[in-house]
């Protein structure tokens, strides 16, 4: 069996290409080395020189191996995203290893033996320890989980150990060596501190030994290997416990738009009064029931989780749970008795277990009084099966009874929108042989390009053909795992593109083909991959360049890097086929604020930008401080809609500045004082006013000065772009203004204003027939601009 390996858990890069037998493996060629914070530079690079070197190709490969960490997040996903790439672009099976694992056969490979302690370096004085028996024979493990402890922790540990008998490895010594030098450890030689390919090889060999004909290898199914939350998620979660909707509490506003936005959200401190109620009726004459006081104590604790699903503002239902060693215990669960049997109660234990899997879990249970037969059969068909009873639990004779289920919950069709999907297929996928016609179908459409964007928080891929035809189109947002944290959490955002890109490569590529009519189209098929590579979350933008990369590798496919900005603008084309610069466009996002002028397609002059806050954020920070939810701008849209947007007088900043420069900060702070000062007088906002005042203070600054653009540079065309561009009122003033100017104005179509691949596809065409394609050490450019395309300013 021939294995392409590689892992970019650590500074150490791996990556290889070995010959796996029955009882060996040998290395063909190994391109180990260090790339600290280089990993997405220089792994594929070293992948093509392994082939390069040895003369074999994709086809000469059985599978590929991928180290899953624990490590740095960022740098596992490198390998990961790297290796789905690989997998799908050449439909090969994929396998994945622990890193400390990987380590642990290293060392046996050195002739290592013994009691060893490996610990991983998990940044922030903390490590991920992981203990193993090793001898010439095998490899064994001493536990069945990954973890993450502090240093001082371990060091409470190590002090119940014979330490004499144990060796020490993995990359956190290099932090921590002097300290454990103080417990006269023994330490294994310092060259063995990160893993080798030999090693990730000869973990891989024994799983494929332990579980041989059970691992499909299936792309889909590989995920990095990360133990913890992000700073950012505890962080919020935390926060959205003890402070979240101070504001809504007062001024009721959280009421107001109960029904406008989201029905279920994680509970807050301030339904805690309406929550125990609600357990109270359901539950007085059956249990002790839960008090106010515990449940507020419940906030305190960061392994716990609560949903409460809400109508019109009032508690309807809600459901708890904590986590526990790789578990998620439901704590509580009640429904209305007016709103059972709608699946609520459902909904919200698919909310709770999720949350519980992003803790770490990977099993649910609960009990149950065994006379509630409704309920009872709800959770067998989420997969829940008795494993034990409690007699008497519920009083004398009424016996509870316990359940479990492994997670994610089983799917209920149509009334769960949250459990994972349930993935029921074969890997590798079976080509049939093209006919003739196929053939001449497929050669008729290109080039085929395919397009990934993973800037934001939305997963996306498009295909375009030869003609600029969108033959495929696939957009998975992530806004509702965001939304509770009040916007994009960059960490999330990562974790999440990782784990939807080959269900979102897989759906993109069925499009296709259905398009074509035509069988299953193969990457190899492709003529150009193109990819977002900035501006945007850095950590989001690895995931997509990696994957590109790895689907490109070995194919015929050029690779193309867009930049997202670009994108926002070429979107205008679906409105205006025929647009053609000069014109001036306006891009407004989430993280952009921008007047254009369009010299021609490529050549861009940036006129001016926001000082500070970008439009979309005002948007979005002003609809948090209201306690309205994320993203703010399509709700303040539609709250203004009833509101008189001169009834508070915001100012219009830079309005007079006789530039092209905007700033947004001084509204938004102008808006929360507003809202604090009505809070602390005592006078219920009005928000339907506060929204459309707000929303007319951005307008007038935007209209006028893209007005004044479009008479400097006397063009007859303006374009808008970025999720702004969705802005219903702003669309209004800007054709308004327009028309008597004799502009034509184009806005992109609603679906094409945020975050999507069809217009990052628009842009890879031009480029294609250019022939500006990237090389393999291409990186995310985070920071990049609309300059870098032009020359100007
Ligand atoms: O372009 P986009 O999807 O992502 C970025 O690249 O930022 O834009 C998202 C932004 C968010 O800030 C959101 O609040 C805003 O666009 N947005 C709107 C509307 N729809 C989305 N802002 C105002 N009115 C809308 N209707
Ligand atoms: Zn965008």
């Amino acid at each position: 069996m021939r294995v392409l390996g590689m892992d970019t858990s650590s500074d150490f890069l791996l990556c290889s290409l070995a010959e796996l037998t029955s009882d060996d493996c040998e290395l063909i060629s190994s391109k180990d080395k260090f790339a600290r914070r280089k990993a997405n530079q220089e792994l594929v690079p070293a992948i093509r020189d392994v082939f390069i070197e040895t003369g074999y190709n994709f086809d000469s490969l059985d599978a590929i191996v991928c180290g899953r960490g624990p490590g740095s997040f960022t740098g596992v996903r490198i390998a990961v995203a790297t290796a789905k790439g690989l997998a799908l672009g050449h439909n090969l099976p994929l396998y994945g290893v622990s890193t400390l694992d990987a380590l642990a056969y290293t060392l046996q490979s050195q002739g290592v033996f013994g009691e060893v302690l490996i610990l991983g370096d998990a940044m922030r004085k903390e490590v991920y320890p992981a203990r193993y028996t090793i001898d010439k024979h095998k490899v064994e493990r001493h536990f069945e989980a990954h973890s993450v402890i502090k240093f001082t922790e371990l060091l409470d540990y190590l002090s119940t150990q014979d330490l004499s008998t144990i060796l020490f490895a993995g990359d956190a010594l290099f932090k921590f060596k002097d300290e454990l030098a103080k417990l006269k450890v023994n330490f294994v030689d310092e060259h063995l501190w990160y893993p080798s390919s030999k090693g990730l090889m000869l973990a891989l060999k024994d799983m494929l030994d332990e579980h041989a004909g059970v691992l499909e290898g299936d792309p889909g199914l590989l995920l990095p290997i990360y133990t913890r939350l992000s700073d950012a998620e505890e962080n919020e979660r935390i926060k959205l416990g003890l402070t979240a909707d101070i504001q809504a509490k007062t001024s009721g506003v959280a009421d107001n738009l109960a029904g406008v936005h989201l029905q279920l959200r994680p509970m807050s401190i301030n339904d805690i009064e309406q929550v125990a109620k609600l357990e109270c009726s359901n539950f007085q004459d059956q249990r002790e029931v839960w008090s106010e006081a515990m449940f507020a104590e419940e906030f305190k604790h960061k392994d716990r989780i609560w949903w409460v699903a809400h109508d019109q503002g009032r508690i309807i239902a809600f459901a708890g749970g904590q986590y526990l060693d790789g578990e998620v215990q439901i704590l509580d669960i009640a429904v209305d008795k007016a709103y059972q049997k709608q699946g609520i109660g459902s909904k919200l234990l698919s909310r709770v277990s999720y949350d519980g899997q992003q803790l770490g879990a990977h099993s649910a249970s609960l009990e149950v009084k065994s006379s509630n037969e409704a309920a009872i059969a709800l959770y067998k068909k989420r997969g829940f099966r008795v494993v034990g009873e409690r007699k008497n639990y519920y009083g004398q004779g009424s016996s509870a009874l316990l359940m479990s289920a492994s997670l994610p919950l089983a799917a209920v069709a149509g009334e769960d929108d949250h459990a994972l999907p349930i993935i029921e297929r074969s890997y590798p996928q079976l080509f049939s042989k093209r006919t003739k016609d196929e053939l001449e179908t497929i050669e008729a459409h290109r080039p085929l390009i395919l397009s990934i964007e993973t800037s934001c928080d939305e997963t996306a891929m498009s295909v375009i053909d030869g003609s600029g035809a969108i033959l495929a189109n696939v957009v998975a947002t992530q806004i509702d795992f965001h939304s509770r944290f009040g916007g994009v959490v960059p960490e999330i955002a990562s974790r999440k593109h990782t784990e939807a890109l080959v269900g979102v490569y897989e759906e993109c590529m069925a499009q296709l083909a259905q398009k074509l009519k035509v069988e299953p189209i193969k990457a190899s098929e492709l003529d150009g991959i193109s990819v977002t590579q900035g501006p945007g979350l850095v950590g989001a933008l690895v995931v997509g360049i990696a994957f590109a990369k790895g689907l490109a590798l070995g194919n015929r496919a050029a690779l193309i890097g867009v930049n997202h900005l670009e994108g926002h603008l070429y979107a205008n084309l679906f409105e205006t086929p025929d647009l053609k610069p000069p014109f001036i466009a306006s891009l407004l996002s989430g993280g952009h604020t921008m007047l254009v002028y369009v010299k021609d397609w490529g050549s861009y002059k940036v006129l001016g930008e926001t000082l500070d806050d970008a439009v979309g954020e005002a948007f979005d920070k002003v609809a948090k401080a209201l306690g309205l939810g994320y993203p703010g701008g399509p709700i303040i849209s539609k709250l203004s809609e009833h509101g008189d947007p001169h009834a508070i007088d915001f100012p219009r900043a830079m309005l007079h500045s006789h530039d092209y420069q905007f700033s947004l900060s001084g509204l938004k702070t102008a808006v929360l004082n507003y809202i604090h000062n009505e809070n602390a007088a005592g006078r219920p906002i009005h928000l339907e006013n506060l929204a459309a005042s707000f929303e007319q203070a951005v307008i007038d600054v935007q209209v006028a000065k893209a007005k004044t653009a479009v008479l400097e540079y006397g063009v007859h065309d303006f374009c808008l772009g970025g999720g702004v561009a969705a802005n219903k009122a702003l669309r209004q003033a800007l054709v308004q203004t327009f028309k008597q100017m004799d502009v034509r104005v184009t806005f992109p179509p609603l679906l094409a204003c945020t975050d999507n691949a069809a217009m990052i596809a628009l842009v890879a065409k031009d480029k294609f027939e250019r022939r500006e394609f990237l090389d393999y050490d291409a990186d995310a450019k985070p920071n990049l601009s609309l300059l870098e395309l032009g020359e100007e300013n």
